[in-house]
């Protein structure tokens, strides 16, 4: 798919085929979001892989929005370290989103669909994945073959108008 085409028909989609993602096209997304620029190149993220149905149920329990996670074909936890500085926490989670968007948009390259979800009952999910102290899982995201309806471009986004959100050159 064109990159501009991808842009356009990421969205979040929460239900799923119930297809699994073959093992190259899950590694694709991975590798995408590994190569996502990271503030002085620190890299803060792990990247827990969970397809296990079970496991998937649930890791959907950890927050009430991320229902759609136990029937997703893959879901992948953003693990991080915690920083004590509220700045280094700031870059951490701008770090974080950049990694979420590569892997979106090498999942919808692929036709799979994709959705956010964050994450409660840090205990849990911490019991669930067995991640080391001093690190939390920032968020978890779905992935799957959409069962709505297919990945195509957006025409009229639900979104603030361009020329409210655009200031050229002052605002
Ligand atoms: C930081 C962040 C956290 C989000 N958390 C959740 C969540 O817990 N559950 C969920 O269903 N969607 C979650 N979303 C998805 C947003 O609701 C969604 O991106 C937004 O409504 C725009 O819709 P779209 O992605 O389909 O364009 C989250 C998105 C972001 C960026």
């Amino acid at each position: 798919m064109e990159t501009w085409d991808a842009i356009r028909a990421r969205r979040n989609v929460r239900v799923y085929t119930g297809q699994p993602i073959e093992g190259p096209a899950l590694d694709r997304i991975l590798e995408a979001g590994r190569r996502s620029p990271s503030s002085q190149n620190t890299q803060p993220w792990d990247f827990v892989v969970v397809t296990d149905r079970a496991q998937l149920q649930d890791l959907s329990k950890v927050w009430q929005g991320a229902r759609h996670v136990a029937n997703s074909a893959a879901t992948v936890a953003l693990v991080a370290p915690m920083r004590s500085e509220e700045s280094q926490r700031g870059w951490v989670r701008y770090d974080l989103g950049q990694a979420t968007m590569s892997m979106m948009l090498a999942a919808v390259d692929q036709g799979i669909g994709s959705a956010h979800a964050a994450v409660g009952d840090q205990d849990r999910v911490r019991q669930l994945l067995g991640f080391p102290e001093g690190r939390f899982c920032a968020s978890l995201i779905a992935f799957g073959y959409p069962a709505d309806r297919p990945l195509r471009p957006i025409r009229n986004p639900n979104r603030r108008p361009f020329d409210e959100v655009v200031h050229r050159g002052r605002w």
